[in-house]
């Protein structure tokens, strides 16, 4: 099978370099000229662990390309991917469906034989069938189909994910093009995945509500972590007690910052547009994103009372920026509204992560990029570790700092209190009695 992928950000070029490695060819498009050419280069425009082996290994086998003109790319190949942005609109809550309506006006000029048009970018219920009204003003319907095949993969696990999904869930009403895609897919169905067909509005549907409902779970932990601190109560005790029912399940029960990330913040916000396009009230998904929202008030009032009111030329370290682990993606990161606020407050803010400096500080006074932990720890009068990073799981403090009034406020919960503080330092973390 030929297939092109358009858009090769997260999600086209890890799915593109997962189908190629599967024995298909593969089109890598994006309209980033300066993407295409650090591909063609061997360097991977963002972190993703083990995607650079696999890309290269394709590229060199040529089973993987890359290319900026959408138009050849989608004329040479029999499968079309969109996987492009779906950010929200800057005035409210609905989906900026753009960048997917600018593709699809460009790919109905290309249709020079039957095609399958398939949505992997996550898009409103009906959104499909708005891009076949697109297609069909410059084509017979009976030369394309339109397919809605969500992808669930997360960030930093994402060829994983890829590779042995949960489940893959196909939506078309039209049984010769599901039929194909169920074939495009059966490395992966043989190996015992979950293959789910159903309908193009229920594919679309499927995706946002798996998204709003892991929100929830955050969201409703991170709440029930609030009631720990004042209760007496170790939160990650309610936690397994929880998590141990299967009805409930482990996952996502971590306590942390509010959610952030390329998905979840905007995912919500979108199902709830949606909703209210159809005259439906989705007041659970309205309070978790109220909630998530004074999160970081009531993180950031939280660092104030740590530092005793006083932020003003304190220093300030933070181990970890983007949202989560094993990512350099800072969309809707929580440290994007922490950080800020410290430096107006008069601190002075050192950062470290894994994946280097982060543009999003450039402009911000008093904020500043260390090249390790020590740099970034050593001086300081608090550190905040904000990303769950392996590289932050066995910090000796005592080593970094010879300030014995460090504080250490761990937003992950990593550390046994009674070991940090027979270190003599003060610790603080979420959702821990007196901690
Ligand atoms: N990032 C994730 O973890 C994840 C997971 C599941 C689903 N999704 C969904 O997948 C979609 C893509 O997400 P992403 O994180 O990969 O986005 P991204 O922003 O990383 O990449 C999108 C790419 O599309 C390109 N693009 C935009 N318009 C184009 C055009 N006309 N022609 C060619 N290329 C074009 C951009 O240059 C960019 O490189 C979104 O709908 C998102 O919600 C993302």
């Amino acid at each position: 099978m030929r297939l092109c992928m358009i858009g090769t950000g997260y999600v086209g070029l890890v799915s593109g370099a997962c189908f190629s490695d599967l024995g298909n060819e593969v089109i890598c498009v994006d309209k980033n000229e300066n993407i295409i050419n650090k591909l063609k280069d061997g360097e991977i425009p963002f972190y993703e662990p083990g995607l650079k082996e696999l890309v290269f290994k394709n590229y060199k086998n040529k089973r993987l390309i890359f290319s900026t003109d959408l138009k050849n790319s989608v004329k040479k190949s029999d499968i079309v991917f969109i996987c492009v942005g779906t950010p929200t609109k800057k005035d409210g809550n609905a989906v900026d469906l753009s960048q997917i309506f600018n593709v699809v006006k460009e790919i109905s000029f290309s249709i020079n034989k039957f095609k399958i048009i398939v949505t992997k970018s996550t898009v409103p219920i009906a959104t499909g069938d708005e891009i076949e009204k697109i297609l069909s003003k410059k084509n017979n319907k009976s030369r394309f189909s339109v397919i809605s095949n969500p992808e669930f993969l997360r960030e930093g696990e994402a060829i994983r994910d890829f590779t042995y999904p949960d489940r893959i869930v196909l939506g078309s009403n039209e049984k010769k093009s599901s039929f194909i895609l169920k074939n495009l897919y059966l490395p992966l169905i043989s190996k015992g995945v979950h293959y789910i067909n159903t309908s193009r509005r229920a594919a679309e549907l499927i995706k946002y509500s798996s998204n709003a409902f892991l929100a929830t779970k955050i969201t409703f932990i991170n709440e029930i972590a609030n009631l720990c601190e004042k209760t007496g109560i170790n939160v990650e005790d309610v936690s397994i007690g929880m998590g141990l029912d299967k009805r409930i399940g482990s996952r996502f029960l971590r306590v942390g910052p509010p959610y952030g990330g390329s998905c979840f913040p905007k995912d919500t916000k979108a199902i709830i547009s949606t909703a209210d396009k159809f005259k439906t009230n989705l007041s659970v998904i309205k309070s978790v994103i109220k909630s998530n929202e004074n999160r970081s008030k009531l993180i950031l009032n939280k660092i104030f009372q740590i530092l005793n009111n006083k932020v003003k030329n304190k220093k300030i370290s933070f181990l970890g920026v983007t949202f989560k682990a094993n990512t350099d993606d800072m969309r809707d990161s929580a440290c994007l509204t922490l950080i800020p606020a410290l430096s107006k407050k008069g601190a002075f803010v050192k950062y470290f992560d894994p994946t280097g400096y982060k543009k999003e500080f450039k402009k911000m006074k008093n904020v500043s990029f260390e090249s390790s932990i020590k740099k970034s720890v050593e001086n300081s009068d608090l550190v905040i570790i904000h990303t769950e990073w392996n590289d932050f799981k066995s910090i000796n403090f005592k080593n970094l700092s010879k300030n014995n009034k460090l504080i250490i406020y761990d937003m992950r919960n990593i550390y046994s209190p009674s070991k940090i503080t027979s270190q003599g330092f003060k610790y603080f973390s979420i959702g821990r009695w007196k901690y």
